[in-house]
């Protein structure tokens, strides 16, 4: 079946991606695509409307990318966003100007006449401007909206299908922003808002059972998010043709292996093959300080263990095994518009598994490559993972190896794995693990003093941390009640033999990273 559906031209803002999300809240379906498509591509995509992204160019600037002007006889509602609405400007015969004052943050709106993007929205709103050019004049159109500093922040121009904001309304700073998409989505455009998860799952199923035919398909189980809900999605297609590789690399975290076998292999019935390759990881870690080294050695074993046990899948199945599954997401697939050198577009690497060989001889099955992250927890949840699962705070591949600084050992990691463990129970417990982007410990390569009942101890210490963070690009570090800190620094001292010494990481990123290492 298929949906209504919204392009959205990318002229290369920072939130082309928030449009996105906005649209797809409001139940319809849209797709981003470089604003260098060619006009005959889109009309066959026969879209509901077409949106134009912001773009950090200045429509007079040599090589800045530019609207084809027969977009706005295609018929179709366009709603052109801050630069879009400025290339409409430049391609209908009107003017930009530089704005005497660049215009940046928080401004009030005065909301004019009665037109159906600002329908049952108040007259006056905050809306969330950054511009520093802005339209003077389009032909044929009357302005809806005005503030302070720009005339013109919205307009309609009928004969052009035409509506325009100078103003952001896919940020969450913009007050009404997302009932204003949705104005334009269903009384501009006329969508009755056909994208719901339900009916995705339902269809998914259908086109994954058609895709792989009676071909057996691999997966590779990290215990993270997208791979959980894409096993759990395919078992619901194809049950025993799908078989889930989990690879314990020997720097998981505690319980980990044994929470991924007892959910999707007991409970669920997905067919797991559990490979413990701890020791064989940690041969190899032996002796590595750097970084960098301890990411490639862990990089490398990961692709040998896997290739090595998709063949064996391979061979017991004979020639059925045809596809290699992944959970990769839109983010990763988005063609990324390269702004300063005109309309060239980019794409992005979207083997989310890096570097998995292409040798292994498998077609890709990927059932979110058009979904965002949030849309995939809602089908893990619609499916029944638990929350544990569907709200797991993101672990980097290579696990605890760049929590430990120096060296890996099996003893470090044991120690590790205890303080974290305690770290992230007491998060729980206090409710915070969804509102924190990241909390674990760190064992640094530091032994300090300290005295617990008579005796001196001299022993390791660990570093706690936490973030804020909406997409792990910048992070905050969380302002955790010091009545938590102490608790998890009681638990800690108190229970984990070797660790006599905590301390809070208050580093942001920038200038800091995440992980230490
Ligand atoms: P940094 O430390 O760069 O981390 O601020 C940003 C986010 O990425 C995760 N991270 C990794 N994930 N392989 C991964 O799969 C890696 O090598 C890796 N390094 C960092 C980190 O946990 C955080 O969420």
């Amino acid at each position: 079946m298929s949906h209504e559906t919204i392009l959205i031209l990318d002229f290369g803002s920072q939130v082309t991606q928030l449009i996105a999300r906005r649209v797809r809240e409001a139940n319809v379906y849209c797709e981003i695509v470089s604003c260098a498509t060619p006009l005959a591509a889109i009309a066959a995509r026969k879209p509901k409307g077409i949106i134009l992204s912001g773009g950090p160019a200045s429509v007079y600037a040599p090589g800045a990318p530019q609207v084809d002007p027969g977009l706005y006889r295609l018929g179709v509602p366009v709603l052109g966003i801050c630069y879009g609405m400025q290339a409409t400007s430049h391609a209908c015969g009107g003017q930009v100007v530089r704005a005497d004052q660049r215009e940046f943050g928080r401004t009030e709106l005065r909301v004019l006449g009665n037109d159906p993007l600002f329908a049952d929205l108040p007259p006056r709103q905050v809306v969330w401007m950054s511009h520093g050019d802005r339209i003077e004049s389009l032909p044929g159109s009357t302005t809806i909206a005005t503030s302070d500093n720009c005339p013109l922040a919205a307009v309609r121009a009928p004969a052009l299908n035409f509506h325009g904001v100078q103003f952001h309304p896919e940020v969450a700073h913009t007050q009404h922003g997302a009932a204003i998409v949705r104005n334009f989505l269903y009384r501009v455009c006329g969508c009755r808002g056909d994208w719901q998860m339900g009916d995705f799952i339902r269809e998914e199923i259908e086109r994954l059972r058609a895709q792989v035919g009676d071909g057996h398909v691999i997966l590779g189980l990290s215990g993270g998010v997208d791979s959980s809900v894409a096993a759990v999605l395919l078992h619901r297609a194809i049950g025993k043709q799908l078989t889930c590789i989990f690879v314990n690399n020997g720097v998981l975290r505690q319980g980990e292996a044994d929470g991924v076998r007892e959910l999707f292999a007991e409970h669920i019935g997905i067919n797991l093959d559990y490979v413990d390759a701890s020791d064989r990881f940690l041969t190899k870690l032996a002796g590595a300080e750097d970084p960098e080294k301890k990411r490639k050695i862990i990089g490398a074993e990961f692709v040998a263990v896997f290739k090595d046990e998709a063949l064996r899948i391979k061979r017991e199945h004979g020639g059925h095994v045809r596809f290699l599954a992944q959970g990769t997401l839109y983010p990763d697939v988005i063609e990324s518009v390269s702004v300063h050198g005109g309309p060239a577009s980019v794409i992005k690497s979207h083997h989310n598994v890096g570097g998995l060989p292409a040798d292994l001889g498998l077609g890709l099955v990927e059932p979110f490559r058009f979904l965002f992250k949030d849309e995939v927890r809602a089908i893990g949840s619609q499916l029944g993972l638990p929350d544990a699962v569907v709200w797991r705070q993101p672990f980097p591949g290579p696990g605890l190896a760049v929590r430990i600084l120096g060296e890996v050992t099996a003893a470090k990691v044991k120690l590790l794995q205890a303080a974290d463990a305690i770290v992230r129970e007491e998060i729980d417990r206090a409710g915070l693990t969804r509102a924190i982007w990241q909390a674990f410990a760190v064992l640094l390569p530091v032994k300090s003093v300290g005295v617990m009942g008579d005796e001196r101890t001299y022993e390791n210490a660990c570093a706690v941390r936490a973030v804020t963070s909406t997409d792990g690009m910048t992070a905050d570090w969380a302002q955790l009640s010091y009545e938590l800190l102490g608790r998890i620094s009681n638990r800690i001292i108190n229970e984990v033999r070797g660790i006599n010494r905590v301390v809070y990481d208050i580093t942001s990123k920038p200038p800091g990273t995440i992980e230490w290492e």
